[in-house]
Formats: structure tokens, sequence, C-alpha cells
């Protein structure tokens, strides 16, 4: 019998992105508060069974933004390790992705759709009465923003990603999301121009630490509310080194946004937006100018 599941992948921002130094792994340590947002991939999986005695097999397939089908998508690399730890039923599972969320973005899409996907199978073979496998450690490994998409919504993100402490959503906030065309900035590449020493004992993350007793506190109503709290630390290396995203940054705050933000390590930048009107007419304003964009909300539903 065939099974099939499906679930949205949701794109994140990270409202505070502090980078505190380097690891002796080779990472660095963060403090960050993600927040997931309304634009999504869809992921779809088919299950079915294995006659013969076999491996478990897997088929990946992807419309929308162009992304690898093979073992470089992180929805691959996720569900490999997943079936080495399976002790059920040899399967056969097909998987389609619909990518909403660009890539090379500093979105969290390849992260979001693994770490959807490790929890679809997951809470199947749980139906199934198999035990529940280690989905941290095996999202850990796939990246360093799977473990946070696991339960996604709003959380504290610390360590080199793996811990995850829930804190609670904010309102449906209206950004604009924008990114000039051909525009990627590499991941590694973006940690190494920070420059950061060893890691020596407690590193502090003031602005994250402000956002995040703002946020148990309740303090923040409104857009207005939150736009003081937003910060990233890349912004100091990518924007320089990067011309169009200073552009594009001049004419999304020319537009009247209260402030615009780096999402990840980029090439996305968000603006956070009044409301729905003016996130949506500015989006429309830079879709004519060539750029790629759209109006989202945060938003913690999965
Ligand atoms: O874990 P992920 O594949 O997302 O990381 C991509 C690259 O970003 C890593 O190879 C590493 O160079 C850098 N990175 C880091 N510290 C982190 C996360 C990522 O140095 N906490």
């Amino acid at each position: 019998m065939r099974t099939r599941l499906e679930g949205r992948a949701p794109a994140k921002v990270n409202l505070t992105l502090e980078v505190l130094g380097r690891r002796p792994d080779g990472y660095h340590a963060l403090a960050s508060v993600f927040h997931t947002l309304s634009l999504s991939d869809r992921v779809r999986i088919t299950l079915s069974p294995l006659s013969a005695p076999a491996s478990s097999t897997l088929t990946l397939q992807a419309t929308g933004f162009p992304v690898p089908t093979d073992e470089r998508n992180s929805v691959w690399q996720a569900l490999t390790r997943f079936f080495a730890h399976w002790q059920g039923t040899p399967l056969h599972c097909e998987v389609w992705l619909e990518k909403q969320i660009p890539t090379q973005a500093g979105l969290g899409g390849g992260s979001s759709d693994a770490g959807i996907a490790l929890k679809l199978l997951a809470e199947w073979a749980q139906e199934q009465g198999y035990p529940p496998p280690d989905l941290l450690a095996i999202a850990q490994q796939v990246g360093s923003d799977v473990p946070f998409f696991l339960n996604g919504a709003c959380a504290l993100v610390e360590g080199r990603g793996e811990q995850v402490r829930p804190l609670p959503p904010l309102p449906p906030f209206w950004w604009v999301l924008a990114k000039p065309p051909d525009s990627s900035v590499p991941t590694a590449w973006a940690y190494q121009q920070l420059q950061r020493p060893p890691l020596q004992g407690e590193a502090k993350a003031p602005t994250t630490e402000q956002l995040v007793s703002a946020l148990l506190q309740g303090a923040i109503r409104t857009p207005e509310d939150l736009a003081p709290y937003l910060h990233n630390d890349f912004e100091a290396v990518v924007l320089p080194a990067h011309q169009p995203l200073q552009t594009l940054r001049t004419q999304m705050e020319a537009q009247g946004v209260l402030r615009v933000l780096l999402c990840g390590s980029g090439a996305v930048q968000a603006g956070l937006c009044h409301n729905q009107s003016q996130a949506e007419a500015i989006a429309h304003t830079l879709r004519q100018q060539g750029y790629w964009s759209v109006g989202v909300q945060l938003e913690p539903t999965q």
C-alpha cells in the first residue's frame, strides 16, 4: 500500500544574528532569534514498500526555483540518514519539492525542506509503531539551520544552530523580501570575512538578549516596537562587498520601510513594513524594476 505525506516548509527570517566566535570544530557560535514566514515550499512524499529484501531507495524531483535533485540536496541528505537508521520494511521513497523559496537567499529554504521531510517521516513511522529516530542528531548533520525547522515558529537559536529554545511568536507583521537577479553570497565566505577570534568562555549577545527579554515580556505589539531590535552581524561585511545589495537597500529605505535587514548571510533582504498594503506596493514596484520581490508575514504555524 502506498502512503502519501505532505507538508509546508516555511522560510525564516533572523530577527537578530550575532556571530560570537570560532569553535574548535571550525563552525561559529551563534545567537539568533529565528521566526518562520508565510512564504513556503511544499514537500510531498510517497512511500511504497519494496517486496524483495533490499535497502530503501529514494528519488527526488523539484519544480519552481531550480535545485539539485541528488545527494547535493539537503532533503536527500536528511532522508538518506533517516533510512540508514530505518528498521522497518524497506521502502521506496519518492519526494516532490515545490520550490517557492529562492535558493542561496538566507531564507533557509533547503534546511526547511529537510526539516519538514524528516518530521513527516518520523511522525508516520511513529504512527506505524516504530521507535522515533533521533531527529535532532540527523538534522544537525544535514545543516546548522535544520534543527530550528523541526518545530519552526519563533526560537532562540544558539551553539552551532543545534540549541533551539522556543519563544512566544510575534503577531503576523508584514515584510517585503527582495533580491537582485543573480546575486548570491556563499555562507562560508561570509563567516570568514567576519574574522572572529576563537570562542573563549561565555560570549555575550547583547541585541539577541534584549529581543528575547522583550519577547518573553510580550512587549512587542507593533512593527514599530520590533524595528529597533533588528540586527545582523553579516551586514557589516556583506553589504560593502556587494554593491547591488547596497543599491537595493537604499531603494527599500527610500520607500519608507521601518528597517531593512539582511536575511542570514544574504542575498535576500527583508524590509519591515507598517502594514500589508505597504509591503505589497513595494514588492510590486521592485518586481517592475527587475528584482525578485514578495510581501510576506511572520507566521508561526507550519
Ligand atoms: O551548516 P551549514 O551547511 O548551513 O553551513 C555552511 C557553512 O557556513 C559551513 O561550512 C561553515 O563554513 C559556515 N558556518 C559556520 N558556523 C555556523 C554555521 C555555518 O561557520 N554556525
